[in-house]
């Protein structure tokens, strides 16, 4: 996977290459190949990639001699498959619904590994959580601490909690990807928990685990942990001295941004880890206190590289001196984050990958009936007709987990691919499953 830059000068995107015939691969699978088997538009995921990833995070914190547990936020992607990666992996899973629950557990995830967030689950998610033994229940407010010691104790049960802090830093990032300013839906208010911490300790049915923070996403300046950690420091070291507990467990987030065009820089996931290890050390050190467990639940970073998506495109159309229009078989169905987060993205054709064809400046839209969508603005490709292969980088987080039937358009399918082989994870959806479950009332026969 290493004769990148073979593919055209500028490109450098892991695993891709080109092979003996010229032709583009991703994780070595043939991408024109890939679209005859399976058709377009279909998300094509490396294993490679994703482990790769995952390794990433755990090699940098063994080298630093700390105690610490990988989680995957399932919200940027979860399927069966991906949980099974995990799981091999050795990762813990943050799962945000009951949906994200049965998905692991369908897939024989441990349910020891799980933690269980939202800012309201419902009493049905809480009890389905903890008649399957979920190991760990993320609290959001002191509102879901009550109902999860009344649901515990109706089960004769006890659960350990870990509760989410909002340490009210600002991240430079998409103000809707943004969580854990002051103003924000989720979470305890950092100065709210000393008070807060004595009704924890109270309850019966749970086991105070420790505090959680996470700062937002896509992010780039690290500078926003260095503070939280601080923060959450002086908290840990509050509750130890109002209650004389240690705080076992700190889990700050996800968050660290990952490339969507090749001008993008992100820190390293080793400068985020160091960065996390260092800052917690030292504070750790300086309040005197024993290092809790340091958690860490990436999402964005281990997935998004790893995935692209294929589309073909159909209609072109040329408003002269104003724009030209490629307009694929997805869109913001399959991507709402251009129309969500003015999300910027690049693409090549694949079919035309070293053409000499002129090349122009054109604007990618979707199908859906919608001006808004529009995936890419003003990207340059060499000329193209309907029918060639268009492939849009980095679409591995977000994109499957955020899509949606808009115009009844069925889902694409998810294909994982390594060292040449592919497998489908995820089917197309049919038409059949889009009436799946549509109901005609009686008085209509
Ligand atoms: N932990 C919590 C509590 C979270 O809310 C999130 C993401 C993560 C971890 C994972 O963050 P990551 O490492 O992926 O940045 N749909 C938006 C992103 C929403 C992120 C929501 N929370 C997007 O497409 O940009």
């Amino acid at each position: 996977m290493n004769n990148q830059n073979k593919i055209t000068p500028g490109f450098n995107r892991e695993g891709f290459s080109l092979n003996k015939s010229g032709n583009l691969e991703f994780d070595r699978c043939e991408l024109i190949k890939l679209a005859q088997k399976y058709g377009t538009p279909c998300y094509i995921f490396s294993e490679n990639i994703i482990r790769k990833k995952c390794r990433q995070y755990v090699n940098a914190f063994s080298e630093r001699n700390v105690t610490f547990e990988m989680l995957y936020a399932g919200k940027a992607f979860l399927v069966k498959a991906m949980s099974n990666i995990l799981k091999e992996e050795g990762f813990s899973l943050d799962v945000s619904s009951g949906g994200e629950l049965y998905t692991a557990l369908s897939a024989g995830f441990p349910p020891e590994k799980i933690f269980f967030h939202g800012n309201n689950k419902s009493k049905e998610e809480i009890e389905f959580a903890l008649k399957e033994k979920v190991g760990t229940m993320m609290v959001d407010s002191e509102y879901e601490l009550d109902l999860i010691n009344q649901i515990a104790e109706s089960l004769n049960t006890k659960v350990g909690i870990i509760l989410r802090v909002t340490p009210g830093i600002d991240t430079h990032t998409h103000k809707h990807i943004q969580t854990g300013q002051v103003d924000s839906k989720f979470g305890i208010s950092i100065n709210r928990v000393p008070d807060f911490i004595k009704k924890v300790l109270s309850k019966e049915h749970i086991s105070y685990n420790g505090l959680h923070f996470h700062l937002g996403s896509q992010i780039f300046d690290l500078s926003p942990y260095v503070l939280a950690i601080k923060e959450m420091v002086k908290l840990i070291r509050k509750i130890k001295d109002l209650e004389e507990t240690d705080t076992l467990n700190l889990n700050l987030g996800g968050g660290l941004g990952v490339k969507y065009l090749e001008s993008d820089l992100p820190p390293s996931i080793e400068n985020f880890v160091n960065l996390i290890v260092d800052n917690l050390t030292k504070e750790i050190r300086k309040n005197n206190l024993i290092m809790p467990k340091i958690l860490i639940e990436p999402g964005r970073s281990i997935v998004a590289e790893a995935g692209i998506t294929l589309y073909t495109i159909g209609n072109i159309k040329e408003i002269p001196g104003v724009r030209k229009y490629l307009i694929v078989d997805g869109g913001m169905t399959d991507n709402p984050r251009p129309i969500l987060y003015e999300a910027k993205y690049e693409a090549v054709l694949v079919n035309k990958i070293n053409s000499s064809l002129p090349k122009e400046v054109v604007t990618i839209a979707g199908k859906c009936c919608e001006s808004g969508d529009i995936l890419i603005k003003d990207l340059k490709l060499p000329s193209a007709s309907p029918g060639d292969l268009l492939a849009i980088f980095t679409t591995g987080a977000y994109h499957y987990s955020m899509s949606s039937n808009y115009n009844r358009l069925p889902r694409p399918a998810v294909i994982l691919v390594n060292q040449g082989k592919d497998d489908v994870i995820v089917k197309r959806e049919t038409y059949a499953d889009i009436i799946r479950n549509d109901i005609i009332p009686g008085y209509f026969k």
